[in-house]
Formats: C-alpha cells, sequence, structure tokens
C-alpha cells in the first residue's frame, strides 16, 4: 500500500543532496526568410529543452509578449539588416525584455572576423564556419566592412535600447539561390559577398545552446 503523505520535494531541504533547479520558462521567438533559421532555433530550444527548461518556441510575426515567461531568445537571419520581424519584436517589447534575461542569435551569410568579443559591451560569439580574417585587415573592403559584427548587431542594439542582450550569436546560415529574385541574387553576392549552400554549423550552434541555459539564469 503505498503512503498518503505527500513526500517534500529534495530540491534545497539540508542533507537532500545536489540541488535540481527550477525549469525556466522561456520564449524562443524566431524570424525567416526561406525556412533555415527555424531549424535552428528548434536545436536551440532542444538543447534548452536537455537543460531542464520549459521552451515556448513561436514564429516572430504571431509571437506573444513576454509576460509570464523567464527568459526571452530571439533568433532571426540577416536580409538586408537583421530579418525586419525579429527587430520588430524587440523594438516593439523592449520595455519588458529590458527586465528579463534576454539572448539573440542571427543566422547570416558573411562576418567579417576583426577579433572582437563583444559589441558595445554584448559579448557575442561568430561560428567559426561564419567568421572570415578581411584579406588586409589594415584595409578593409565594402563587403567585409559591411559584414562587421558591429555594422549588424550596432542597428539592432540601437533599436532594442534599454534592452541589453546577454548575449548575441552569429550563426552561419543557409543559402539557395534558386529561392531569390535577381535582385536579391545581386545583393547577396555583390554586397554581402555570401557564397550559396548550406553553412550551418550544428555542433556550433547546439554548443551554444548547451550553454545558453546557464547564461540566461545568471
Ligand atoms: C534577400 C536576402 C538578403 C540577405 N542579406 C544578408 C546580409 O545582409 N548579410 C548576410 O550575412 N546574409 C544575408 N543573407 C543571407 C541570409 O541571412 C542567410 O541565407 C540565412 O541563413 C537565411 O535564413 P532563412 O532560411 O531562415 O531565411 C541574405 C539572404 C537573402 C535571401
Amino acid at each position: 500500500m503505498g503512503s498518503d503523505v505527500t513526500p517534500e520535494p529534495a530540491g534545497d531541504a539540508p542533507g537532500a543532496g545536489p540541488t535540481t533547479a527550477i525549469a525556466l520558462r522561456i520564449l524562443l521567438v524566431c524570424a525567416t526568410r526561406h525556412g533555415s533559421t527555424v531549424e535552428v532555433a528548434e536545436a536551440v530550444a532542444e538543447e534548452l529543452r536537455a537543460c531542464g527548461d520549459e521552451v515556448d518556441q513561436r514564429p516572430a510575426a504571431e509571437a506573444p509578449g513576454p509576460a509570464g515567461y523567464d527568459a526571452v531568445v530571439v533568433g532571426g537571419p540577416m536580409i538586408m539588416g537583421w530579418h525586419r520581424q525579429a527587430t520588430k519584436y524587440i523594438k516593439q517589447h523592449r520595455r519588458d525584455l529590458e527586465g528579463l534575461p534576454t539572448a539573440l542569435f542571427i543566422t547570416a551569410a558573411s562576418l567579417t572576423e576583426t577579433g572582437e568579443t563583444d559589441v558595445q559591451g554584448v559579448p557575442i560569439f561568430k561560428d567559426p564556419w561564419l567568421a572570415k580574417a578581411p584579406r588586409d585587415a589594415a584595409r578593409l573592403s565594402r563587403k567585409e566592412r559591411y559584414a562587421m559584427p558591429q555594422h549588424y548587431l550596432g542597428d539592432v542594439l540601437k533599436k532594442a535600447a534599454p534592452l541589453r542582450p546577454r548575449r548575441v550569436a552569429f550563426f552561419a546560415g543557409s543559402l539557395d539561390l534558386t529561392t531569390m529574385n535577381i535582385l536579391e541574387k545581386l545583393f547577396v553576392l555583390l554586397v554581402v559577398g555570401a557564397t550559396p549552400g548550406d553553412g550551418r554549423n550544428w555542433k556550433a550552434i547546439r554548443e551554444w545552446g548547451a550553454g545558453l541555459d546557464e547564461v540566461l539564469r545568471a
């Protein structure tokens, strides 16, 4: 026969062994143009769930506000600037997000590696499959200047102010020229300097996702 006395949670009781952290309720908001960033978001969500967190993944266009969540992660691709729905979400909710642990991830086709570890004090992770050293660090080309982390993220941080994300990751994305019109092709090839193909680095994405729980709890 079972006991009808409900056991106390083992949590913080003295001598009860290691403390189990309470699950965070995380809202993961994702924007996409062609779908590949949603798969990146799914991998990040899986890693957070593996840490015991509850993750509610929503498309940026229909995502709820952050009320009721313990932390928020917003992801989206660079599409001539960070995807407008991701930007709109953080702009619209920046006052509420300011009081919550928040992290961002950006998928892109090009990123110039000039050695920085933060943008305006916000720590950044640069996927090594994406970040490329410039030909001549003393004289960056127009494409290299365009693809600098501070160029991509500076604009996002300006729109997000006073929100300060705890971490921002830049991941290599996936670029399929067959889905693009002629102007888009010209832009990504001539301005961005992108190489078509699926460059997603799942190891880097999952490692970043696995470390995110600790960052959001800190
Ligand atoms: C119209 C267009 C504009 C883009 N602009 C940029 C850009 O400015 N910088 C960059 O690094 N990548 C740029 N990209 C590449 C995308 O960020 C990359 O392909 C991303 O993985 C797409 O994600 P999605 O499949 O979720 O839409 C652009 C792609 C498209 C189609």
